[in-house]
């Protein structure tokens, strides 16, 4: 059954959103139909196809009582759209269904779980959120809440857990048929927990164990977890919110925390070994990852982050896009990450250039534009450079820049320029790894975004720009001598 709720998100979408012209959009990261979009969520394949369901609130440009959006892909790059699948309308979830995942049944129908929140005042009367887990089950298209929800209440904490903060369940099946579901939680010292669940059906869950606690270490609250092993380790993502950098590896705010070990899959007890940045760019957040039929573990992220997340552009009929899919892979202990390689049948002629000398700013002939695949190798000339920038999205008076100093081993994202009429966080640092004195760069444009890539995903930087698309010129530039290769290729999606 359709609720009202639910129908009038759906009529809303379908008058407003197809006013958008595709030129307003990226060419192939995905946005809402209309509206707001923050977190992925269950992101799963289905009847052939990739889903990815997403927080939304298709009224305004702004956060605000959540529903899910829908989209499906069958290639990572091109997005279709369906109607709303989840909207605020019961009393367990009415202020908002948030994050969570989804997995296909054995029967064959499609399970989302998610979180539902209520509101209630506490014991001082002050309003809180009461967070819970719910499901809902349908066929790809319409989904129905379980009459019995939630499944999970905060009877099912451990000791000392958190009902306020008790959210973004991702849930998976195992081979055996057994059920998983991971969900960030808050303990008693502030900070978060990951808390492990099980289920043999869904439906019915039973708390297993705390996989890992923050212990006030790497930000406070943990949300959106995820949990999968990959080439031999055990990778936990979580996004903690509040945090405190740590040299350039992490940066203020809201980040995401790879946590690398190992797990015991009988007891399901995670080890920690390791942990590490995700993504050291500007906007990268809440991601969720899912396996693809050919055995690839594919990431994608909300391409934005909570303390920018104000600064939109002028007009704004959709607000929040997703990142590009990214292929995940440990390489010498580190999670890598290169763009997904559906996108490479999006290319258009190969544009080479090896071993240009670049001395002062030179353009290079076929190397422009907005919607781009470029891999740029940097090494030094016969006297060396102490900085070299790379100049995407520019014109007269725009440019976003990808600064690389040698002697400090740091790339930096500067969009300073990139035509955002707000005064936010604009450029980040991070230390790379340049290999015999060279660094390799693969840098993708869309129209509004700019991810770079490092060492063949080593790591990742991602930017959302608004700069105006008749800005597209590239440009290299150095104080001294380099030598560069450069392989370009326009998307056409
Ligand atoms: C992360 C998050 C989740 C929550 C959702 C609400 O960005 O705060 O923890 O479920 O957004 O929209």
């Amino acid at each position: 059954m359709v609720s009202t709720q639910l129908q009038k998100a759906r009529d809303f979408e379908a008058q407003y959103g197809p006013q958008i012209p595709a030129e307003e959009r990226p060419a192939f990261h995905a946005t809402p139909t209309i509206g707001w979009m923050n977190d992925p969520n269950g992101l799963s394949f289905y009847q052939g196809k990739c889903h990815l369901f997403y927080q939304y609130h298709p009224y305004s440009n702004e956060w605000g009582p959540m529903h899910w959006g829908h989209l499906t892909t069958e290639d990572f790059i091109r997005w279709e759209r369906l109607p709303v699948a989840l909207a605020p309308d019961q009393p367990c979830d009415i202020a908002g269904c948030f994050s969570g995942g989804a997995v296909e049944l054995p029967d064959g129908r499609h399970l989302l779980m998610y979180t539902g929140v209520q509101r209630e005042p506490d014991e001082n009367g002050v309003v809180r959120d009461i967070q819970t887990q719910c499901v809902a089950i349908g066929d790809g298209l319409n989904y129905e809440k379980y009459p019995l929800n939630p499944v999970l209440t905060k009877c099912d904490l451990p000791k000392g857990g958190s009902a306020v903060d008790f959210r973004d369940p991702k849930v998976w099946r195992e081979a055996d048929g057994t059920y998983y579901a991971v969900i960030g939680n808050r303990t008693p010292d502030g900070s978060g927990a990951i808390l492990l669940y099980r289920s043999e059906d869904c439906l019915n869950w039973a708390y297993v164990r705390t996989l890992d606690a923050c212990h006030n270490e790497y930000g406070r609250m943990w949300e959106c977890p995820d949990f999968f092993s990959l080439d031999g380790q055990y990778v936990l993502l979580t996004s903690p919110q509040d945090m405190y950098p740590m040299g350039l590896e992490f940066h203020a705010g809201n980040n995401v925390l790879c946590l690398l070990g190992t797990c015991d899959p009988q007891s399901m007890t995670f080890t920690r070994q390791a942990t590490q940045a995700v993504d050291y760019g500007l906007d990268f957040y809440a991601p969720q990852t899912l396996l693809t039929p050919d055995g690839r573990r594919i990431m994608i992220a909300w391409m934005q982050n909570w303390s920018t997340a104000g600064a939109k552009p002028i007009p704004c009929r959709w607000f929040g896009q997703m990142s590009l899919p990214r292929e995940l892979f440990i390489r010498d202990g580190r999670l890598c990450q290169r763009p997904v390689r559906e996108l490479e049948a999006y290319r258009g002629p190969q544009v080479l250039h090896h071993q240009v000398p670049v001395h002062g700013e030179v353009h290079l002939p076929g190397v422009q534009g907005r919607v781009v695949d470029m891999t740029v190798t940097i090494r030094p000339g016969c006297q060396g450079y102490h900085w070299f920038r790379i100049h995407v999205a520019q014109d007269d008076i725009h440019d976003t820049v990808i600064h690389y100093r040698p002697y400090e081993n740091t790339l930096e994202i500067d969009r300073t320029h990139s035509g955002l009429p707000h005064d936010i966080v604009n450029t980040r640092s991070f230390l790379v790894h340049p290999q015999d004195e060279e660094l390799k760069l693969r840098i993708i444009l869309d129209r509004f975004s700019v991810e770079v890539f490092v060492n063949d995903g080593e790591q990742a930087a991602s930017a959302v720009i608004y700069t105006r698309q008749e800005a597209d010129a590239i440009t290299f530039e150095t104080d001294g001598q380099a030598l560069i290769d450069v392989e370009k290729y326009d998307l056409t999606v």
